[in-house]
């Protein structure tokens, strides 16, 4: 099934959207990007994009940041990533990825003075991490930037060789997911997922000043987890020791969906095995992002005409 991208205001063949090797971005990470899914619905046929506006308006934040001036409106870039998403026509779980980026073929460390463009391309793609057993993860020796450094609620380029520097740690050490550390030693997120525990029959979480992405997954699970479990979720700063007495641990994110935690740093989680609390918001959370539940349907954009 060939794949197309959305590349200089047109959709193209994914083979053709081919940048210059002076690409500022290429040089510098001076690009802000997304990570969506496009979920498959085999009985109804039918592919839900998860959160798409969601997305793009962190994609905007991002891009403010960076000072890149997107030449759509967040109405047109869903209506774009839509119309690829429906043009590829895959038959399987999809990762959509816009890219807001410093277009100019121009060498120099700088934000001003360059001009910008965007991007999406669309690739099948299944599952980042096994959903149905518990991951291991170790702690990271590579600490989150702090805001002045490189501002982590953004997902900019460049800020990514930080957590590809903790992923690869992690897998080389032999764990599936790195857990990283705000610069002051507090849990922070995982290389591309948010973290909860379970504590005290509460959930809890690093809060949105301990240098994480704001998770739309981690948002997702706060709201499944007060309205549907009538569980409230703690955001605030947590301990290490307090990650390695939890109840119940797991990672969410686009990519990673809900990932039960069974260890950490060789220490069990609970009995090291996938936690009750976490196994309902999974099946929740499933059911959801394919378009089964129609109280969360506003989540979900569809795709295949009929
Ligand atoms: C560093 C980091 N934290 C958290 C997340 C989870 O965010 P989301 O649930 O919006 O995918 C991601 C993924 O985008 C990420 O890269």
């Amino acid at each position: 099934m060939p794949s197309y991208a959305y590349f200089q205001q047109q959709f193209v063949p994914l083979a053709e959207a081919k940048l210059g090797i002076m690409t500022n971005a290429l040089h510098y990470g001076t690009a802000v990007f997304e990570g969506i899914r496009g979920n498959w619905n085999p009985e109804k046929k039918q592919m839900y994009i998860f959160r798409l506006r969601e997305h793009y308006q962190r994609l905007r934040d991002g891009c403010r940041v960076i000072k890149i001036e997107l030449p759509h409106s967040l109405d047109e870039l869903c209506q774009i990533t839509a119309s690829l998403v429906a043009m590829c026509r895959f038959e399987e779980d999809v990762y959509i990825r816009p890219l807001a980026y410093k277009s100019s073929q121009s060498l120099g460390v700088r934000l001003h003075n360059l001009e910008s463009d965007f991007l999406v391309l669309v690739i099948p793609w299944g599952p980042y991490l096994d959903v149905d057993k518990a991951a291991s993860c170790g702690v990271s020796s590579w600490r989150r930037p702090d805001y002045n450094v490189i501002p982590p609620s953004a997902k900019l380029t460049g800020l990514y060789i930080n957590n590809a520097f903790a992923k690869t740690e992690a897998i080389e050490k032999g764990f599936d997911e790195a857990i990283m550390l705000t610069p002051d030693g507090h849990v922070s997120e995982g290389s591309g997922e948010n973290v909860f525990l379970v504590a005290g029959g509460k959930l809890v979480t690093p809060a949105r000043d301990n240098h994480i992405l704001l998770g739309i997954t981690r948002d997702t699970v706060m709201k499944l987890a007060k309205d549907e479990l009538g569980l409230e979720t703690v955001e605030r700063p947590v301990t290490l020791d307090e990650l390695f007495t939890a109840e119940e641990c797991f990672l969410t994110g686009t990519a990673a969906h809900i990932t039960p935690v069974g260890e950490i740093d060789h220490r069990p989680v609970g009995k090291g095995e996938v936690g009750a609390i976490t196994r309902k918001l999974q099946e929740l959370y499933f059911e959801i992002i394919r378009g089964d539940n129609p109280k969360y349907i506003d989540w979900c954009t569809p795709v295949y005409k009929k």
